[in-house]
């Protein structure tokens, strides 16, 4: 071979193998993912032989939990983070308050123009320039100052918001009806866990729940990790996860309706999670209050912290609205009010417990009362709380 064919062949080769370096480059990261993928997949294989082996008598083989038993790991609820029918409760809640606040602006509207005709009259009866004619006319250019600040777009708007909120109400409805729990977020938000689903099982699994019995019937989640002195090596826990975030894609189409059983939160045992609570924005004037029961009422008192403030052995914390006497304060003295002009007691009993902050009894002070107990207390507790304080004559 002469020299000239010796270097053409020379630059022949290495560009073959430059090409071929390069084609082994391009494929490389392909190649990993198709391993990555068969590896992922054997440790989800070999993570449901062990779930198999040590789980399925409590979760159940289709992960969907054991009634009284066990929790679903195939949940919704677990891997979802937002729990669809809070998210559509709390947009409804919030379009209520609107209507409510709106109905409040157009009946004070119309209650300072039937105010007006009458501070006129007065005006133009007492003396000219008397003190009391110009007391009457300040008062008089206040109540102008509110009746212009008044949107007249208003009424308007209200029904504009009407069939919104029904439309939002079939929505919820519907989504209740599949099981969702109105008023409950999903697992991790609950537990308030930001280290995401991957730890929160690993660590779950691996440390168990030694406390779970009292909740489940004597049933424990034990520790499975060797390091806390459970059965099962690292690995295994590893795939034991793997095989868990891989129920992702069918638990997400799933409704609580699907699964067995939810999880249970310690403490909430006599707090119902799905009851239907008022709701801020829920208008006292337009809910049936009668029928309420006087005995649970009692309880429900202890148990919502009111006793705690309104009654002591020897006097209550807050004296200046105890529970003796309150039925016959609030007729007699309350109801007086102009503020409370057309209510029963029972509407002023559950404006107070509901909107603490409308009125405040002389003493007090607005932060004093919780002004929560509308996110608490469903339509019976309100009632059985006020048959019970109506008790106190
Ligand atoms: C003897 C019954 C029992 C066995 C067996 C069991 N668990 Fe549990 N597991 C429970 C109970 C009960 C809870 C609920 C604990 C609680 O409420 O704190 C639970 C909770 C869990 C949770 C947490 C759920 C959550 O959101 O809080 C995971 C994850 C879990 N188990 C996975 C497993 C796996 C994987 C296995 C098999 C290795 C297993 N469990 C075996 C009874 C069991
Ligand atoms: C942390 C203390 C606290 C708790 C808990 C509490 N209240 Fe009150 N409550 C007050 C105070 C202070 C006032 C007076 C200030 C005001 O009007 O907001 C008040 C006012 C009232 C009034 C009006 C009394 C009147 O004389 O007009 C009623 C009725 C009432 N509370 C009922 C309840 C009920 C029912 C509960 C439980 C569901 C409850 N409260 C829980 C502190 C409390």
């Amino acid at each position: 071979m002469n020299i000239q064919n010796k270097v053409v062949l020379g630059i022949a080769s290495f560009v073959g193998i430059m090409l071929l370096v390069g084609w082994i480059v391009i494929n490389e990261p392909a190649r990993m993912e198709v391993f990555t993928q068969q590896w992922e997949g054997r440790s989800v294989e070999r993570g449901a032989e062990l779930y198999l082996n040590n789980c399925y008598s409590c979760h159940a083989e289709d992960g969907l939990g054991l009634s009284g038993y066990a929790p679903a790991l195939k949940n919704p609820m677990l891997f979802l983070e937002e729990n669809p029918g809070k998210v559509a409760n709390d947009e409804l809640r919030a379009l209520r308050a609107e209507r409510d606040r709106l109905v409040r602006a157009v009946d004070t509207y119309q209650a300072d123009i039937a105010e007006r005709v009458e501070l006129i009259a007065r005006r133009d009866a007492a003396a000219e320039g008397s003190e009391e004619r110009q007391r009457l006319q300040l008062q008089l250019d206040d109540l102008d100052t509110r009746i212009r600040l008044f949107d007249p777009a208003t009424p308007q708007k209200i029904d504009e918001l009407l069939p919104r909120i029904a439309e939002q109400e079939a929505k919820v409805e519907e989504l209740r009806a599949q099981g969702w729990e109105l008023n409950r977020e999903p697992r991790l938000k609950e537990l308030s866990w930001t280290g995401g689903l991957e730890a929160y099982l690993r660590s779950t699994l691996i440390a168990g729940r030694p406390t779970s019995g009292q909740l489940w019937n004597g049933n424990i989640m034990q520790a499975w990790g060797q390091e806390a002195g459970g059965p099962l090596r690292p690995d295994e826990i590893e795939n034991l996860v793997a095989y868990l975030i891989n129920y992702r894609e069918e638990a997400i189409k799933l409704t609580p309706n699907d699964v067995r059983q939810q999880f249970k939160i310690a403490g909430e045992g006599t707090v119902d999670a799905d009851k239907e609570v008022l709701g801020a924005g829920v208008d006292v004037m337009v809910l049936d209050l009668s029928g309420g029961d006087v005995a649970a009422g009692q309880q429900k008192y202890t148990a919502l912290g009111c006793a705690a403030c309104h009654s002591a052995a020897g006097g209550a914390a807050y004296n200046f609205a105890p529970t003796a006497g309150t039925y016959t304060r609030v007729e007699n003295i309350r109801l007086r009010l102009d503020q409370f002009s057309g209510y029963t007691a029972e509407q002023y009993l559950a404006e107070s417990i509901l909107y603490p902050s409308r009125y405040i009894v002389p003493g007090g002070e607005a932060v004093q009362m919780p002004a929560n107990y509308a996110d608490q207390m469903d339509l019976q507790d309100l009632k059985d709380v006020i048959a019970y304080i109506s008790t106190y004559r």
